[in-house]
């Protein structure tokens, strides 16, 4: 009997073997198996709290900060649920041999990455970062860290900078399939909101973004978001979402994610204004929710998926037999490799079609 890997990990696989050979969101290859695999992006203003959300979710310190643009290419972020009691550690694809436990020591990588691509020059780059965390501690998801969406470029950065970031993340969230993670912050008017801004003009009808509002404890006093929260500012169809993440000065005193999670909790239940939607608020809350949404529009996909997986297939033969076998070059092993990984999640694929439960045991 074996064990069905989880159809989120499954996805994530092939889009590793994709951006291996040159296939991402930002891309335009020919190549298009990325666009037929769900994903959720990451969206927002420059200190909306984007990387203090994804922190959340993880349960870890282990983003780049300071001021400016951090986040200069893409990051895929792969969390993996395992088994109670085992070691928290991570993994890049750009580093298939080593395995991080001091995340201190991902968050180095994360820039140094950044850096040996774009040049020390602050430029950004399309071109993806894979990190895999496995941690009993997460649920299964996949979330892309982008760019924060900016107005005026900083010094030392080249005007288009504004305007190269807006289509970048722009290229991620237009795809049909992207689920979108919009960040706005909730001590802004959320007219102002960059994410909702571009989330409303790719996605009119609002089916495939989740509204996360941050901040909630630096409102002004005698203020409250319910008219965001409970959808009445801007209507989506999926829930929003509250949050309390780190403060400036939790940083700074180095307060660890467990207390800030508790913290966050309390901050809910006792809440005059939020106390009544204590269950559906919060960034533990955020992550089941995505989780969950993430393995049903996967599965509702599987026939598109299964389809195109056919048809790179197809493709992908053609163009080993153009090549001719045995291949010594490095594309040519790349593309065995993913023909390989197709045809094993074509397999699989069906099995789950065929009567898998979500992440089931067969
Ligand atoms: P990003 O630029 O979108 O990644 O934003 P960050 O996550 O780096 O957050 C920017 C600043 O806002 C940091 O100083 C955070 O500590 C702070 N911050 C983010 N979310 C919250 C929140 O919910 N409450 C408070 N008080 N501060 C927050
Ligand atoms: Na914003
Ligand atoms: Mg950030």
């Amino acid at each position: 009997m074996t064990t069905m890997e989880s159809l989120i990990g499954l996805v994530n696989r092939i889009q590793r073997a994709c951006t291996v050979l040159g296939d991402y969101g930002g891309s335009d290859s020919s190549f298009s198996l990325w666009e037929a695999l769900p994903s959720v992006a990451v969206v927002g203003g420059q200190s909306s709290g984007k990387s203090s959300v994804l922190e959340s979710i993880v349960g870890r310190d282990f983003l780049p900060r300071g001021s400016g643009i951090v986040t200069r290419r893409p990051l895929v972020l792969q969390l993996h649920k395992t088994d109670e009691g085992t070691q928290e550690y991570a993994e890049f694809l750009h580093l298939p041999k080593r395995r991080f436990t001091d995340f201190a020591m991902v968050r180095k990588e994360i820039q140094d990455e950044t850096d040996r691509i774009t040049g020390k020059s602050k430029q950004i780059s399309p071109v993806p970062i894979h990190l895999s965390i496995y941690s009993p501690n997460v649920v299964n998801l996949t979330l892309i860290d982008l760019p924060g969406l900016t107005k005026v470029a900083v010094e030392g950065q080249p005007e288009s900078i504004v305007e190269d970031i807006e289509n970048m993340v722009r290229s991620y969230v237009e795809k049909p399939n992207s689920i979108i993670l919009a960040i706005s912050p909730a001590n802004q008017d959320i007219a102002t909101s960059d994410a909702i801004k571009l989330a409303r003009e790719v996605d009119p009808t609002g089916e495939r973004t989740f509204g996360v509002l941050t901040k909630l404890d630096l409102m002004d006093k005698g203020t409250n978001a319910l008219d965001v929260i409970e959808g009445r500012s801007y209507r989506l169809q999926q829930p929003w979402v509250g949050v309390v993440n780190r403060s400036q000065a939790d940083i700074n005193k180095n307060t660890d994610m467990v207390l800030a999670r508790r913290k966050e909790r309390e901050y809910f239940a006792t809440s005059a204004d939020y106390g009544h939607l204590a269950s559906r608020m919060g960034s533990e809350y955020l992550a089941k929710l995505l989780s969950k949404h993430l393995e049903s529009v996967i599965r509702a996909r599987i026939p598109t998926i299964t389809s195109m997986i056919n048809k790179s297939i197809d493709e992908l033969e053609s163009e080993m037999d153009h090549l001719g076998r045995p291949i010594a070059v490095d594309a040519g092993a790349q593309l065995y490799t993913i023909l390989e990984l197709c045809r094993a999640f074509d397999r699989i694929f069906k099995e789950h079609l065929d009567g898998g439960r979500p992440g089931g045991d067969r």
